[in-house]
C-alpha cells in the first residue's frame, strides 16, 4: 500500500484512527500492521491492509461464506482470460451507467480526487479508473483475497490501492469519496439496502455513487433459482463447479439449436411475452438460469453461472426499490437503467 492510503483508512470498528506499525513508510507498505486505538491489529501482508474484523471482534461479518464462495471463484480466474474479461465488463459498464464509452466515463472521473471501487474482485474497474484519472488516489476493496493478486497484477500504478475490507464495515469514515462504484456486488451481501445505503454515506457531496444489483425475474426463474441454490450453495466448490459446467453445456447446445417460436398469447403470468422468442434465451429469463456467450467462451460462460449458483447471498430487487434507496439516501439520480438481469443507478450527493 503506499503512505497516501494510510490518510483515509480508518478502524472498520467505529472510524477511529490508526497507527502503522513494522511497516516503513516507503514509497510502498508491503507488510507490517495498522494498530486501532483499543490495541487490535488490522496486518498488512503482500502490500495489502486486512481490515476485515477477526471473528473475536464486536463488528458482525458474514460468517466466512461469502469469501470462501468468491475467493474459490477468483482462483479460477485466469490471466489469459483478463483482456476479453475486461473488454467485455468494460463496454458493458459504459452502457449500463449511461456513460456510452470510454471517454464518457473519462470525462465523468474528472476532477475527483478520491475513488472506491466496493467489491473489486479481480480489480479490473480499480485499475480502469487509477488509468483514466491519474490524479485521483482509487482503492479497490473486496471482502475475498482477489485483491493479493489484484494487487501484484496492477503494483505498476502509483495512484492505486487494494484493501480487503468488508463493505458493511467499511474502513472510511463518511464523505471519504467522489465518486464509489459497486457493481455486481452489494446483492451478494446479507443485507442488500443496508449495503447501499453504508456505501452512499462515503459519497462526499457533489459526489456519485454507481451500483448495479440483480433484477428480480420472472415468478418460474425465482421458483427455481430458490430451489436449486438451496441445494448448490451446500455443495463443495468443485461439486458446484461441476454444476456449472453441466449449466453451462446445456445453455450452449440450447443456444446453438439457434431456435425460435412465435407465441400469439404469451403467458403474461409467467413473465412470458406474446411475440417471437429465441427458445434458449426464453428459458434462461423465465424459467433456469443457463448461461451461454459465444463472446466470452467456454470458461468465463461456466463463472457466470458459478457467480450466480455458489454465492449463499443473491438478492433480487426491483426498479422500485432502488429509487426508494436513493430518495432515502439523499441522492439524486442521475441515470437509471433497467434490463433483464438487473438495474444499474448512477445517483448524485448533492451540496
Ligand atoms: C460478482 S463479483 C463482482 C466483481 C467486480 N465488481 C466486477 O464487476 O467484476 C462480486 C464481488 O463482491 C465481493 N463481495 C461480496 N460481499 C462483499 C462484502 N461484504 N464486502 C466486500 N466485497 C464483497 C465478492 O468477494 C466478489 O469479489
Amino acid at each position: 500500500m503506499h503512505p497516501a492510503l494510510l490518510e483515509i483508512l480508518v478502524d472498520p470498528g467505529g472510524g477511529g484512527p490508526l497507527t502503522l506499525e513494522g511497516g516503513a513508510e516507503d514509497s510502498e507498505i508491503i507488510s507490517g500492521a495498522l494498530i486501532a486505538t483499543d490495541g487490535r491489529r488490522f496486518p498488512i501482508r503482500a502490500g495489502v491492509p486486512r481490515m476485515v474484523p477477526g471473528r473475536d471482534s464486536s463488528v458482525e461479518i458474514d460468517a466466512g461464506a461469502t469469501q470462501r464462495s468468491f475467493g474459490a471463484k477468483w482462483a479460477q480466474y485466469r490471466e489469459e482470460d483478463t483482456d476479453r474479461l475486461a473488454e467485455f465488463q468494460y463496454r458493458w459498464f459504459d452502457q449500463r451507467f449511461g456513460l456510452e464509452n470510454e471517454d464518457g466515463f473519462s470525462e465523468l472521473l474528472t476532477g475527483r480526487r478520491r475513488i472506491l471501487d466496493a467489491g473489486t474482485g479481480p480489480g479490473l474497474c480499480a485499475v480502469r479508473c487509477a488509468r483514466l484519472a491519474r490524479d485521483a488516489r482509487v482503492v479497490g476493496m473486496d471482502l475475498s483475497d482477489s485483491v493479493t493478486a489484484a494487487r501484484r497484477r496492477h503494483a505498476q500504478h502509483g495512484n492505486l490501492d487494494y484493501v480487503q475490507g468488508d463493505i458493511l464495515n467499511p474502513p472510511f469514515r463518511p464523505g471519504t469519496f467522489d465518486f464509489v462504484v459497486a457493481d455486481q456486488v452489494l446483492h451478494h451481501t446479507p443485507d442488500c439496502r443496508r449495503a447501499f445505503h453504508t456505501m452512499a454515506r462515503l459519497v462526499a457531496p457533489d459526489g456519485q455513487l454507481a451500483v448495479y444489483v440483480y433484477r428480480r425475474k420472472a415468478p418460474l426463474r425465482e421458483l427455481a433459482d430458490d430451489h436449486i441454490i438451496d441445494m448448490t450453495a451446500q455443495l463443495p466448490v468443485d461439486d458446484c463447479l461441476e454444476f456449472s459446467q453441466q449449466i453451462t453445456e446445456l445453455g450452449r447446445e440450447l443456444a446453438r439449436l439457434d431456435a425460435k417460436i412465435k407465441l400469439e398469447r404469451g403467458v403474461p403470468l409467467l413473465g412470458i411475452e406474446p411475440g417471437e422468442h429465441d427458445v434458449q434465451r426464453l428459458i434462461y429469463w423465465t424459467m433456469l438460469k443457463c448461461f451461454w456467450s459465444e463472446e466470452l467462451g467456454w470458461h468465463q460462460s461456466v463463472m457466470v453461472n458459478y457467480d450466480w449458483y455458489s454465492p449463499v447471498y443473491r438478492s433480487r430487487h426491483t426498479e422500485d426499490e432502488v429509487l426508494e434507496w436513493c430518495r432515502d439516501a439523499g441522492l439524486e439520480v442521475d441515470n437509471l437503467d433497467v434490463i433483464e438481469s438487473g438495474i444499474s443507478v448512477r445517483a448524485t450527493r448533492p451540496r
